[in-house]
């Protein structure tokens, strides 16, 4: 008999949007007439179509695998040097300089924000903000890791900073943050990077909702920041910023810079190792999503994916409206496609999960699937389409007015 990995035991019993998608089903289910009106603005899942740009890329690399002279195998695992050099150029666009050499290109940030725990021994201190996407510790979970929690509440703007009597090694960013949509300015990012730095720890920074800021001031990468390539990771996806949830890539940025020493002294560079991770468990993105992400950052392909965003930020704005006639206390929802909402009527997250299904069919996410933190909030995604959200919203007019 194996012995298992019994750490999978600590985990809760399902992932959350995976539990999401269950109860919702099982309501459909048992309320066949109710279930064909459910609107799901649970997941953060986008409805617009992929680019003009981008779909023609991806037919040239259909086109190109049918021919022989043009047909590729197996592809470099760190991804293209095309498309290297293409997301490379979209950085220093934003004024950032990110050498193709330190960019891996994968099938989306979920699959690196989660394998990056290979990088690491079991005896870090690791932080973790609370509510935060639950890949994180999830995956820590799973390899054995103690996890330390950071608190965003309404006090810190959900943006928790470090304490520099508390030790880390390594530590968690998301920003702008799912689920609360808050976002670190400079600043407050500069004050990690120097915590980091003085604790020798690393940054594993998400930056998956980057095309989303809109306000000028805000950072995008964690590299804006002066100091950073000496102690981050950054993680990108082209999943809400081109649409590409179900095409699948990503890129992750580990600088040759991040250079730490092993217990007998030796100098191990994070860099080389993600690189040998990546050789050996990972076979690279097809070559023909490769060739619709280099499309992506073409200047017609950001202006397409602009122009999808926009679409997303309107939805945003109608929820953000409804909830600010309902007298609903809100965050997020300008330089991130989520809202994050107080529970009406003193409700737990999970309670206002059925309360919003059973009574006007609408999923959203409860908060508690983001931690501790979150177990009073409700997050709602933009990422539905306009028709729906503004459908959404009729029902929580119709649900709360005059009951808050
Ligand atoms: C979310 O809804 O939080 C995201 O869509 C999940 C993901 O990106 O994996």
């Amino acid at each position: 008999m194996p012995r298992l990995n019994e750490n999978y035991l600590n985990l809760k019993e399902s992932y959350l949007f995976s539990e999401i998608a269950h109860r919702t089903a099982a309501y459909a289910k048992k309320n066949p007439e109710k279930g064909a009106r459910i609107i799901r603005l649970g997941i953060g899942d986008v409805t617009r179509p992929l680019g003009k740009v981008v779909l023609e890329a991806l037919h040239e690399g259909v086109d190109a695998m049918g021919k022989a002279e043009t047909f590729h195998g197996y592809g470099p695992e760190q991804g293209y040097a095309e498309t290297r050099n293409a997301i490379s150029a979209y950085y220093k666009k934003n004024g950032i300089e990110v050498d193709p050499g330190d960019i891996f290109i994968s099938d989306g940030a979920k699959s690196d924000t989660g394998n990056i725990t290979d990088l690491f021994g079991h005896d870090n201190v690791i932080l973790i903000p609370d509510p935060v996407y639950p890949v994180y510790v999830d995956s820590n979970i799973m390899c054995g890791n103690q996890v330390t929690y950071i608190a965003g509440t309404t006090e810190n703007n959900f943006l928790p900073m470090p304490d520099p009597s508390q030790h880390a090694d390594i530590i968690y960013i998301c920003s702008p943050n799912n689920p609360t949509g808050a976002c670190y300015t400079k600043a407050q990012l500069k004050e990690w990077v120097d915590y980091a730095i003085a604790n020798q720890a690393v940054i594993l920074f998400d930056s998956a909702y980057e095309a989303f800021v809109s306000e000028p001031d805000l950072p995008r990468s964690i590299y804006a920041v002066e100091g950073a390539k000496k102690c981050a990771i950054e993680f990108c996806s082209l999943s809400k910023t081109a649409g590409f949830t179900g095409t699948r890539c990503g890129y992750t940025v580990v600088p040759k810079e991040l250079v730490f020493q092993a217990s007998n002294g030796q100098e191990m560079s994070l860099n080389a190792m993600w690189n040998r991770r990546q050789s050996t468990k990972f076979n690279g993105v097809s070559y023909i999503v490769q060739k619709g992400a280099e499309a992506v950052f073409s200047e017609e392909g950001i202006r397409e994916c602009q122009e999808n965003i926009g679409y997303y930020k309107k939805n945003a704005k109608v929820i953000a409206d409804t909830l600010t006639r309902l007298n609903i206390r809100f965050f997020g929802g300008i330089s991130s496609p989520y809202i994050w909402f107080e529970c009406p009527n003193g409700m737990e997250s999970w309670e206002c999960f059925d309360y919003l299904l059973e009574n006007i069919q609408v999923v959203g996410t409860p908060g508690a699937g983001f931690g501790e933190s979150g177990k009073n909030y409700f997050r709602l995604t933009s990422f539905g389409t306009y028709e729906n959200t503004s459908e959404a919203m009729k029902r929580f007019e119709e649900l709360f007015a005059g009951k808050n």
